[in-house]
């Protein structure tokens, strides 16, 4: 299969409009050697066919698609690659892009759990005023293990895993978690048999979730937060990477330390990456912690080939 990273960073993107962070004034005025990275989206598809599975639809989504023309092949008057969309959670930063691709003579193919397909239409109501638009074909993701396929995108076997992370701030039921707010994908190519386990927002390793990673070629996970109180010592926020449903990298039971389990073999990327992040400085002491860990920081446009 063929992975495109679409946008690396978490909800505000890099740099971030109204943000003057170290990281966000040093990218605009070159201070720091980093790459701007749009809001969190990767699209995969299988190496034989062109149309594949977008994963998450950020706000940039527009921007995403101009700069990746195999997004777009122009087979006919109005075309897409995109064979259908998978929502991991129903956050701003991975669902207001469904109202940028609203311009369908068909409701659009989107596929999510319940919980996230009940928030897309109460708290966050995008699926009922796209009702108004091309309309939306919600397939629903079972929590059971089951397999589904992506009509249009054959050759990607999906799997959904429930997480424990959080449920959108405009979410019902925002305090109070059900298994479907937030789901890691294993992404199986079927004729490869090679699997990538992608999961932006992933709050705790718990025993299936690890499981799940071993099993895996790669893993693509949250790479929102180095330190669980980030943007609390940044004076940015109150709440702790945890209290959001991240895991930060850093520290005794920090992401690293899950990842430095894992099988030799298996490939380690860190996605979803907030604007506060050290790692995106690639001077930086954090960035030459993670690189003697074996862990690599997605960058927008990049392609894995797993
Ligand atoms: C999150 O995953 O916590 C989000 O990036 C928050 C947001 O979209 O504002
Ligand atoms: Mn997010
Ligand atoms: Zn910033």
């Amino acid at each position: 299969m063929r992975i495109t990273i679409l946008g690396a960073a978490a909800g505000g993107g890099f740099p971030q409009w109204n943000c003057n962070c170290r990281n966000c004034a040093g990218v605009r005025n070159g201070t720091v050697r980093a790459r701007p990275r749009t809001q969190s989206s990767i699209f995969v598809r299988s190496d034989e066919h062109a149309d594949g599975v977008l994963f998450n639809a950020s706000p940039d989504v527009l921007e995403q698609i101009r700069s990746h023309p195999a997004l777009q092949p122009a087979r006919g008057l109005r075309d897409s690659a995109i064979a259908g969309v998978v929502l991991i959670d129903g956050q701003i930063d991975h669902a207001t892009g469904l109202f940028m691709l609203r311009e369908r003579a068909t409701p659009l193919p989107l596929w999510c759990t319940d919980p996230v397909a009940e928030d897309l239409s109460s708290g966050n109501p995008i699926l009922r005023v796209l009702g108004h638009y091309c309309g939306v074909r919600r397939e629903r993701i079972a929590l059971d293990g089951s397999s589904f396929e992506v009509p249009g995108a054959p050759g990607l076997g999906l799997r959904a895993l429930p997480l424990s992370s959080k449920a959108a701030p405009y979410s019902p039921h925002r305090e109070q978690p059900v298994p479907g707010d937030n789901i890691g994908m294993l992404i199986t190519d079927t004729r490869r048999g090679t699997t990538l386990f992608y999961a932006p927002g992933l709050g705790e390793i718990t025993p299936a979730v690890f499981d799940a990673m071993a099993g895996a070629d790669a893993v693509m996970v949250d790479g929102t937060f180095w330190t669980d109180d980030e943007m609390i010592r940044l004076g940015l926020s109150r709440k702790t990477a945890r209290d959001i449903g991240h895991l930060a990298q850093s520290g005794p039971g920090g992401m690293i330390e899950w990842l430095s389990r894992l099988p030799s073999r298996t490939g380690r990327w860190l996605i979803h990456v907030n604007n506060t992040n050290p790692i995106l400085d690639e001077d930086s002491p954090e960035r030459a912690d993670l690189t003697r860990a074996g862990i690599r920081v997605c960058e927008d446009g990049m392609e894995i080939h797993l």
